[in-house]
């Protein structure tokens, strides 16, 4: 069967980065990116603009491509989700429904992946070292969404044969598209104040640790998962899956190795409260021993590409 897949939030963090690399394997037509309202200049066809939360349209649209791959990627991050609860909850769930309700509906069923997220662990989650399996009680409406659609996500595999397969993704450090409305955002933002200005301002406090990836660790491995033998996946709500574990001033630290002279100070605001109920490092050996999932980038590496591509980003803009 011809592969076509389908990625919906094409112009957020994740998609801006996955799109290129899947069109990469698989070739241009293979892959349709769809939008919501912000479709990149540079887009190229085929290209879809919808909104995910409209199940008829997602579903004309799956019909009229063919698709038989989904990464759906639209979802409202941890700290917006706080400013609109209702909307990350209505957004972040119903468009979920929409591509899980409509590949249960037809009889070629797509493969699916779903991100979810180190929001998904709560202030009584095991903060170290967290294990695959462990207390799911998350304090944000975006952590909610995440930890229901784990369950939906094992709930149609195991009730409707749907391929579906997850990752719980850390903090992903960037210079391509920046973050929107994160917690974990600070990791991007200081890269480019440093740059910018030799200094910033963090809004987490010194001794914030969280568990961190570098975007071509995560691009790749989300599509290793996708590739993987199914009989590998063992876990069908969502693999634990990390690169490196960090707190603002040891980032801040590399840096400076770099940037000599660049300086950091503190202002912590809401979004400190979120990352305290997060974990501060994960255990993710079951998705090494499973599907071979390792990382290429530690800190050091993440510093020095973040640099050097952003500088000369920077530069030329
Ligand atoms: N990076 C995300 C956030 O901070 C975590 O999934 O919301």
């Amino acid at each position: 069967m011809e592969r076509k897949i389908l990625v919906t939030g094409a112009a957020g963090q994740i998609g801006s980065e996955l799109v290129p690399a899947l069109r990469k394997r698989y070739g241009k037509d293979a892959v349709v990116p769809m939008y919501h309202h912000s479709v990149p200049k540079n887009a190229e066809k085929p290209f879809e603009i919808a909104d995910a939360t409209e199940k008829e349209t997602l579903a004309g649209i799956i019909r009229e491509h063919g698709i038989t791959e989904i990464y759906h990627l639209v979802g409202i991050l941890s700290a917006k989700g706080e400013q609109d609860p209702a909307l990350a909850y209505r957004v972040n769930m119903s468009s979920l429904m929409n591509v899980l309700d409509y590949a249960k509906e037809i009889e070629k069923k797509p493969k699916i992946f779903w991100p979810s997220s180190i929001a998904a662990f709560g202030p009584t989650t095991p903060r170290d070292s967290t294990p695959q399996h462990t207390v799911l009680e998350p304090s944000t409406m975006y952590g909610i969404t995440k930890v229901a659609g784990e369950l939906l996500a094992n709930y149609y595999f195991k009730r409707y044969g749907i391929d579906i397969r997850s990752v719980r993704y850390p903090g992903i450090i960037s210079w391509r598209t920046p973050p929107g409305g994160g917690t974990t955002d600070y990791a991007v933002e200081i890269f480019h104040e440093a740059i910018k200005h030799r200094k910033y301002t963090c809004f987490l406090q010194k001794g914030t640790y969280l568990p961190m990836m570098y975007m071509d660790d995560a691009v790749r491995g989300t599509i290793e998962l996708m590739e993987a033998e199914p009989s590998k996946i063992k876990v069908r709500t969502s693999y634990n899956l990390t690169a490196v574990s960090f707190e603002p001033s040891e980032l801040a630290e590399e840096i400076r190795k770099q940037i000599p002279g660049f300086t950091m100070d503190y202002k912590p605001d809401f979004r400190q409260q979120i990352a305290d109920s997060w974990t501060r490092s994960m255990d993710d050996s079951a998705a090494r021993k499973d599907w071979g999932w390792k990382h290429k980038f530690g800190l050091p590496e993440i510093a020095k590409e973040m640099l050097v591509n952003l500088q000369r980003e920077l530069k030329s803009s």
